[in-house]
């Protein structure tokens, strides 16, 4: 499975959503995640994401090992989003920033 990441925390560009084949994407209120269950593998996300949050499972960065169960857990509660839409309005300024989970919004 691929997995969102940090950094699309207060983001949420959502040019990944556009080229998902499966929509498995599941939006909350300041982050995307990916349903692992539906995901197909197929990688097309992850040159799309401008905040380069999304990672496959196999390259998932050690210090985002935790995103991988996040995505799981809240792909189960959260409305999938098919069509792309405005980033968040402060979304330039929060790329980057590090250690974002502490203002995820569930
Ligand atoms: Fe969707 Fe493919 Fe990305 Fe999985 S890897 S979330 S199927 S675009
Ligand atoms: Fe997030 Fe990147 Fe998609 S910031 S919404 S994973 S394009």
């Amino acid at each position: 499975t691929f997995v969102v990441t940090d950094n699309c925390i207060q983001c949420k560009y959502t040019d990944c959503v556009s080229v998902c084949p499966v929509d498995c994407f599941h939006e909350g209120p300041n982050f995307l995640v990916i349903d692992p269950e539906e995901c197909i593998d197929c990688a097309l996300c992850e040159p799309e994401c401008p905040a380069d949050a999304i990672s496959s499972e196999e390259e998932l960065p050690e210090d985002q090992a935790h995103f991988l169960e996040l995505n799981a857990e809240l792909s189960k509660n959260w409305p999938v989003i098919a069509e792309q839409k405005d980033p968040l309005s402060e979304a330039a300024e929060w790329d980057g920033v590090g250690n974002k989970l502490q203002h995820l919004q569930r």
